[in-house]
């Protein structure tokens, strides 16, 4: 197969959702469509159990998990289907944002009940920031959940884009009838069963068909009738374009733990999801078709054993053809890299490989040369972009407590900062190091970490701090004097961008009012 064969038959994509919509669930079925596995359970949850949330080295352990996990591999209808697992728990959601731009496409589970929750916001905030296709599965039909329209109208108001129904719910809960695929003209009877693999249906090209009333009843069967004119009359057409550009989202109806309206779903994916895409670097446009490699590393995971600080980081293959041992351009590194052990995930396995393409995701065993949003490429000097830092939540003052160890502990904060640990702001006056999380988790990760295979030891002195800007200007001067006004507040991020730090919501609105030529940004691309 060439090139431009292995790129067509590859889809890269993650599931979205906030925690306990079913991401695991569908996760785990369209495994089984794949073949990838045998059996219900096999898909291991990456949700940290409600039990050890306080305790981080068993949610570590936990994410451990997630390491096998954070690709799954499957073919389907000839098509080599890559799956990113993205972690549930809100603390790791940098590591989801991250996940994000390695994909091509989303699909995002919503819970019939719950409605459109907060994760799934933010997590659609970074998919619009990208422009990346979404697919909206709504789950859990079989449960008593919210009205069909009422959920199409939130989705369309929280998240901010304009929704497609390809199927239609037949009653809810106990009186769920099935769905109506919209785009087939196909009635989808919904029978309860874990194990089923094949959907019955049937195809009503005519809803006046009195067929209908005697396999749904005539009651749901008005309710069909009035509900495909209602829809088709308020909803234009479905456009794959519009899809493709992020506009629209089509949506689905089912069940992923009874494994109804997940097989529709995935043929029409199949049939309209993006194969791998052009990425954009500093320097210019990369295609995926160019004959030259190039990648981007946007996770990494650490090995928690000292005495092997090993790590994987997991690249997203851009153009041409990655091979195993062949020594590439590590852009803004100091050396060539090559790879002898590079590792393929496939559902529950993972497979040592000698070639990966467009749109494969591959795990790098290194001792730690690589860090996230690093360039790997055939010898041109490529930085990829889009990689999002999201203003920190919660800020800390990083106290040495042992002097004698500062250059551990300086080599310790800098690589659990390439892994994305955490961000790290060093204030311009006094060089005091600040570490800002998205949760409390974190700083315990941090400090546990630093002792053990760092050998530092340090206190986290909280600081009253709302968030950290980005900060940028058109005009130089005034950017210059802005941050000579405001020294006490200026801190630089880790790759030496301009951060202002504000104490406070009001304070910050202020500067910015006083301030008028000064740009405040609450994210930054790598
Ligand atoms: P997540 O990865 O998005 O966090 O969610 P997960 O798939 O783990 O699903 C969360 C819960 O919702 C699970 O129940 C799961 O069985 C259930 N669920 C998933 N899809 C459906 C559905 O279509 N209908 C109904 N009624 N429930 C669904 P649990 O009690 O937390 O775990 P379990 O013991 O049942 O596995």
């Amino acid at each position: 197969m060439n090139l431009t064969q292995e790129i067509n038959k590859r889809r890269t994509f993650a599931i979205i959702a906030h925690p306990d919509a079913g991401k695991t669930t569908l996760t785990e079925k369209l495994l089984l469509f794949g073949g990838a596995i045998q059996t219900a359970g096999a898909v291991k949850s990456n949700k940290i159990d409600t039990a050890t949330k306080s305790d981080w080295m068993e949610i570590e352990k936990q994410r451990g998990i997630s390491v096998a996990t954070s690709v799954m591999g499957f073919e389907y209808q000839n098509m080599k289907i890559n799956l990113l697992d993205t972690p549930g728990h809100q603390d790791f959601a940098e590591d989801t944002y991250r996940t994000l731009t390695a994909v091509d496409s989303v699909i995002m589970v919503i819970d019939c009940v719950k409605g459109v929750e907060i994760q799934t916001e933010k997590l659609m905030e970074v998919c619009r920031m990208r422009n990346t296709p979404v697919i909206c599965f709504i789950n859990k039909l079989d449960r008593e959940g919210r009205d069909p329209y009422d959920l199409l109208d939130e989705v369309e108001e929280k998240l901010n884009i304009s929704v497609r129904p390809l199927t239609w719910p037949i009653g809810m809960g106990k009186s769920f009838k099935g769905v109506y695929n919209l785009y087939d003209q196909q009635l989808n009877l919904f029978t309860p069963s874990q194990r089923q693999l094949s959907d019955d249906r049937q195809t009503f090209k005519n809803l006046d068909d009195s067929k209908l009333d005697d396999l749904i009843g005539g009651n749901n069967a008005d309710q069909l009738r009035e509900d495909v004119e209602l829809i088709e009359g308020v909803y234009p057409e479905f456009d794959v374009n519009e899809y493709l550009e992020g506009k629209v989202a089509p949506v689905f109806f089912g069940s992923a733990v009874n494994n109804f309206g997940v097989n529709e779903m995935l043929d029409t994916f199949i049939r309209i999801a993006p194969k791998p895409k052009s990425r954009n670097t500093e320097e210019r446009e990369v295609l995926p078709e160019e004959k030259n490699f190039s990648g981007f590393v946007f996770k990494i995971h650490a090995n928690m054993d000292p005495n092997h600080r090993n790590r994987i980081a997991f690249m997203r293959i851009c153009s041409g053809t990655f091979e195993r041992n062949k020594p590439y351009n590590h852009v803004l590194g100091s050396k060539p890299l090559r790879f002898s052990n590079v590792t393929q995930f496939m559902a529950q396995d993972k497979e040592i490989i000698d070639q990966a393409y467009p749109g494969d995701i591959v795990g790098l065993y290194d001792t730690g040369n690589l860090k996230i949003g690093d360039s790997l490429t055939d010898g041109e000097d490529l930085k990829f972009v889009g990689i999002p830092s999201f203003s920190p939540e919660i800020f800390r003052e990083v106290i040495n407590k042992d002097a004698m160890k500062t250059k551990q502990l300086e080599k310790g904060l800098k690589q659990l900062m390439e892994e994305g640990v955490a961000q790290l702001f060093t204030f311009d006056i006094g060089s005091r190091k600040v570490v800002g999380t998205v949760g409390q988790l974190q700083f315990e990760v941090i400090q546990f970490r630093l002792k053990n295979e760092y050998n530092a030891t340090v206190d986290f002195r909280p600081m009253n701090l709302y968030k950290a800007c980005w900060i940028s200007s058109k005009d130089k001067a005034q950017l210059e004097e802005f941050a000579r006004s405001k020294s006490r507040h200026i801190a630089k991020d880790r790759d030496g961008k301009l951060v202002f730090m504000a104490e406070s919501k009001a304070w910050l609105q202020m500067v910015q009012d006083n301030y008028p030529e000064i740009d405040f940004h609450f994210t930054s691309e790598g």
